[in-house]
């Protein structure tokens, strides 16, 4: 593997290469084929990605961008990509909410707020423009771009207030109007697979056993003991630990459709008609009963942002709720699931009673399920004899995905062995170890931010659990 893929700070921003550089069909179509060879490859279908950027294929780079985020939903530099590929289409709204989310903490990502920038100069805030401009280039003069600073040149000198943001309300009012994404990306499809072949999660599928498989086949017990069924369960912990892929194998468990809402619907709504789209969703739900209904990193839906700008977020909200609550129609064979990856920008509202009443912390995988989670990456795969458990040992920390990262360069690594040698050979303990060192467990720095709020915004003692998985006490 070249070191082109781990080398994405030099990455070219699409726009300064624009025109300038050809790109053949033939590196497209070869990538195009590793990419169908190793479909979990987040940086194999970035590269794809780009290169269609590159051509100008935006809507094809757009397909991939999406495709990379099913996958790996945290991933910022799939996000910015996505958001570069939206605003190459003028799709602006689009580009917006996505930029947006990346620029709203308190470590605004540099490339996003170059699109940023870009952005407002587009609805012909220079303003605004200027000081997101400013802003990257000081975190990383790289981003440096004459094109822009000439156009910006009259309003990057003036002192301008970082701090205040009273003119953003009326931003969006200037976007020129575009072509909205229109209906929903959604469909129900029947998962294949089952809580076989999740690794771990032991007392993760023992709650959704008992809150809302068990009442969905067995109705008449719970109603005999007085007990209500509704409400969902809500799953928090850091990013690749399965909560979307536990999702998924619960739909499959009970045999059920699942339905699947993620960030893309979520900007649709934004964007859109939103409460009658988020309405079509319960409704389709309910319409292919028994269904999961799984609202994927769910805080986009209802983030608890101090500064909700825009009031649809709230009308959103409510819509969700009322939803929830079944008050227009019976959510009867809809099991309500949600996880996130950020509880602590979730709409308080969303915790009460008949909701996410249940709301479970997902680890990272001890040392069994590691092992677990191992066995079953590499079940389908020619394998000599794994030492399962001194791989599980040197994993600690290491999340679902990060395991699955390192599966995935162990098989790039024997394809490109098999292309030089003519022949596949199979996977050892070696290939694993070797994979294994290239990477860092990514759980930690979901620690460092949650610990935070476990220890200073644990008010109802919700984040209990963190403190107690951190060795913490209140
Ligand atoms: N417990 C597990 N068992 C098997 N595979 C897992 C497990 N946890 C994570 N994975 C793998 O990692 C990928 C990413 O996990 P995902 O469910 O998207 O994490 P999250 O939603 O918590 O961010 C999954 O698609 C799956 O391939
Ligand atoms: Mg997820």
């Amino acid at each position: 593997m070249s070191d082109f893929f781990e080398n994405r700070s030099s990455r070219q921003y699409f726009w300064k290469g624009e025109g300038t550089m050809s790109i053949d069909d033939q590196t497209i179509a070869a990538i195009r084929e590793a990419v169908r060879l190793s479909p979990g490859s987040i940086p194999l279908r970035q590269h794809l990605a780009e290169l269609l950027m590159l051509k100008s294929a935006y809507i094809e780079a757009e397909k991939e961008y999406r495709q990379a985020l099913m996958i790996d939903p945290d991933n910022k530099q799939i996000k910015i990509g996505l958001a570069e590929a939206f605003y190459s289409q003028e799709k602006n709204s689009a580009a917006l909410v996505l930029v947006e989310e990346l620029t709203g903490g308190e470590d605004p990502h540099p490339a996003a707020l170059m699109l940023l920038s870009r952005i407002y100069l587009r609805s012909g805030d220079e303003v605004q423009a200027a000081r997101a401009y400013k802003q990257a280039v000081t975190a990383e003069p790289a981003l440096f771009d004459s094109e822009l600073e000439v156009q910006l040149q009259n309003f990057l000198d003036g002192e301008h207030d970082d701090d205040d943001d009273d003119d953003d309300d009326d931003f969006r009012l200037k976007l020129p109007l575009e072509e909205l994404p229109s209906g929903l990306d959604s469909d129900v499809e029947r998962p294949d697979i089952s809580f076989d072949d999740v690794g771990g999660m032991d007392s993760v599928k023992e709650e959704i056993r008992m809150k809302i498989i068990h009442p969905l086949e067995h109705p008449e017990i719970f109603q005999a003991y007085g007990k209500k069924i509704g409400g969902g369960i809500l799953m928090y912990g850091p990013p690749g630990c399965g909560k979307t892929y536990l999702a998924r194998a619960t739909a499959g468990e009970v045999n059920a459709n699942f339905l699947s809402v993620g960030l893309h619907d979520v900007l649709n709504m934004y964007i859109g008609q939103s409460e009658s789209n988020l309405h079509e969703l319960f409704e389709m739900a309910r319409e292919n009963q028994p269904c999961v209904l799984f609202f994927d990193e769910v805080d986009a839906l209802g983030a608890s942002r101090s500064d909700m700008r825009h009031s649809s977020s709230r009308q959103l909200i409510n819509q969700f709720l009322a939803e929830m609550d079944g008050v227009n129609a019976s959510n009867e064979g809809v099991l309500i699931l949600a996880a996130t990856n950020a509880p602590w920008h979730l709409d308080s509202a969303f915790r009460r009673p008949g909701r996410f009443d249940r709301i479970i912390f997902v680890p990272p995988p001890d040392r069994h399920a590691r092992r677990a989670i191992l066995e079953i990456l590499l079940q389908d795969k020619p394998v000599e004899k794994i030492e399962y458990d001194k791989i599980a040992r040197k994993t600690e920390g290491f999340s679902g995905a990060d395991l699955k990262a390192i599966v995935d360069l162990a098989v790039e690594a024997k394809l490109s062995e098999a292309m030089r040698a003519g022949h596949p050979g199979a996977i050892t303990t070696g290939d694993l170890l070797t994979s294994l060192k290239r990477l860092t467990p990514t759980t930690k720095e979901w620690f460092a931010t949650a610990r935070n709020y476990a220890l200073y915004a644990n008010q109802s003692g919700i984040y209990d659990e963190i403190l107690a998985f951190l060795k913490l006490t209140r």
